[in-house]
């Protein structure tokens, strides 16, 4: 950012910025950006793609003499995955002023650890208050993450609207025995509970053809023996789908199972929520941009929902925002194996250039 003739700056939950200070230099900037964390064993360019992508729109028209309206804003936001912290998109959600940023920074994470300390001990804690520069509008760009665009031959995705998601932790009570002694009825058993849930999950979201989606992505069992029945299961519930309505009605499934099992297993279950954001609608405005300056350049498009979250749908809070996505191939994604062609990428940060153009008279 600093050799691209940035102002860079941090605020103070660790969020990154580089202001390109041009055009009428008291407007509101235009942010580019997405965040630079990932999940454990990620793939390159979930996050990343998005923020260099952003910083190559602001080399490519230095270097064209090209000088925007208003300030261009590069933002790479804290902790987006929310692997280690919850929720997730924390950052870009402190900037909007959707969580106390003590709140966010007193969190504990899945290591013991302390945001804030390690926030500073890593010397990611500036001084800005979040949301201290207030975004004229926001896009995003970022690899689908999903088959969608590959599977179909679309070069380009205008995301239109993103789905709600709702994680929660569930810790199932059970009694440790000996698994070689106690007759299977006589067991109060965490483990088989909890596999319980996973399969009523997985049932239930394929039971309607709805979009919707349901992952149990972290468990573990107490006391982890081979030969005792586990007293204890802690799991992790991730539930989406694009319709608010739909959403609340799996939680309120799941809450009514989670009572009957407790009651058919004789263990006792407690839930505690982690994260919980409601389906985003995107700016129309800025979709039908992104549709016009694809066709443009003679890459097709297509609309289309965002399965992932992202930090966009907390700065729609904010400002019009939308997002721009690119092929993943084989659709994978949170994985060592995620790619997307050079030539993929460099379309979609041409798209990105192009509409940032577009927004902000650019001559
Ligand atoms: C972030 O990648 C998420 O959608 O969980
Ligand atoms: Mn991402
Ligand atoms: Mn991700």
């Amino acid at each position: 950012m600093r050799e691209a003739g940035l102002e860079v700056m941090r605020d103070r939950i660790g969020n990154l910025f580089g202001l390109w200070r041009v055009g009428a230099a008291q407007a509101a900037p235009l942010m580019l950006g997405s965040h630079i964390d990932t999940v454990i064993n990620a793939g390159i360019y979930d996050g990343c793609y998005g923020v260099l992508a952003a910083l190559e729109v602001v080399e490519a028209l230095r270097a064209a003499g090209l000088a925007p309206e208003r300030p261009l804003l590069v933002a790479a936001f804290t902790n987006e995955e929310g692997v280690r912290y919850a929720p997730d998109m924390m950052g870009s959600l402190v900037y909007a002023g959707g969580l106390d940023v003590a709140a966010a920074l007193a969190t504990i994470g899945t290591d013991g650890t302390v945001l804030g300390e390690e926030l500073a001990r890593t010397g990611q804690a500036g001084p800005h208050e979040p949301g201290f520069l207030r975004p004229w509008a926001y896009l995003e760009l970022h690899i689908e993450q999903g088959p969608i665009l590959a599977h179909e031959g679309v070069p380009i995705g205008a995301v239109e609207n993103l789905q709600g998601i709702s994680w929660q932790r569930v810790t199932i009570e059970g009694v440790a025995n000996h698994a070689g002694t106690t007759p299977m009825a006589l067991r109060q058993d965490a483990g088989h509970a909890a596999a319980r849930v996973v399969t009523f999950l997985r049932e239930r979201a394929a039971r309607d053809a709805a979009p919707a989606v349901a992952t149990v992505g972290c468990m573990a069992f107490t006391p982890n023996a081979i030969n005792v029945i586990p007293s204890r299961a802690v799991f992790t519930v991730d539930l989406r789908d694009p319709d608010a309505a739909r959403l609340r009605a799996a939680e309120e499934e799941l809450a009514r199972f989670l009572e009957t099992l407790a009651a058919e297993e004789g263990v006792s279950i407690s839930t505690e929520h982690l994260a919980r954001f409601e389906p985003v609608v995107f700016d129309p405005v800025l979709v039908a941009t992104i549709e016009d300056a694809a066709a443009a350049r003679g890459l097709r498009a297509r609309r289309m929902t965002s399965g992932a979250g992202h930090d966009a749908q907390m700065i729609a809070r904010l400002c019009p925002a939308a997002m721009i996505f690119v092929p993943s191939r084989d659709g994978i994604s949170h994985n060592p194996r995620e790619y997307t062609a050079p030539a993929a990428l460099e379309a979609g940060a041409n798209l990105l250039l192009d509409v940032s153009r577009r927004l902000t008279a650019t001559g």
